[in-house]
């Protein structure tokens, strides 16, 4: 199955005349693949490298150097909490074992119902208001675990 319909290129293209290269698309075809499919797999990688008439091997340099894309399918809900210095000084850890406890699963597993993805990332240039985390793509900050109760139980909400 395809994932680049005509939304997508016709977005892309659309594009096109304000970047340098084909190769200046690349992350932003990206990010309309995962937009669409909630990550990206190897056949979507492939799609991507022949629509920009790209090596398949410089997709997927981009690809996994970015933990902004998932080479994996994630849940409903994808968390990403940072640990990098700022956040693991104010607690991020505490809030990766809450998480855990909370979901049944390890940072970088997603739960069984498929609504929740924990994941571990570095910096997500929040440092300021550390701890923090991302959810799809809404950044949470000055985190607690009160603040993170609050929010999980809503989130739980928006399934029921
Ligand atoms: S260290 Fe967590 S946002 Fe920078």
């Amino acid at each position: 199955m395809t994932v680049l319909d005509s939304t997508i290129t016709q977005r892309i293209d659309a594009m096109r005349p304000h970047f340098p290269t084909e190769q200046a698309l690349l992350i932003p075809l990206l990010h309309e693949i995962q937009g669409k499919a909630g990550w990206i797999s190897r056949d979507a990688m492939q799609e991507a490298a022949s629509y920009l008439h790209l090596p398949l091997s410089k997709v997927l340099e981009v690809v996994t150097f970015y933990t902004m894309f998932n080479t994996k399918p994630v849940g409903k809900k994808h968390i990403q909490v940072c640990t990098n210095v700022a956040c693991f000084l104010r607690g991020a850890d505490q809030l990766v074992a809450s998480l855990e406890k909370r979901l049944g699963v390890h940072a970088g597993e997603t739960t069984a119902d498929q609504r929740y993805t924990l994941s571990e990332v570095e910096c997500l240039a929040a440092c300021g208001t550390a701890p923090c985390m991302q959810v799809n793509d809404d950044y949470h900050e000055n985190l607690t675990e009160e603040s993170l109760k609050t929010l999980m139980d809503k989130f739980d909400q928006e399934f029921q």
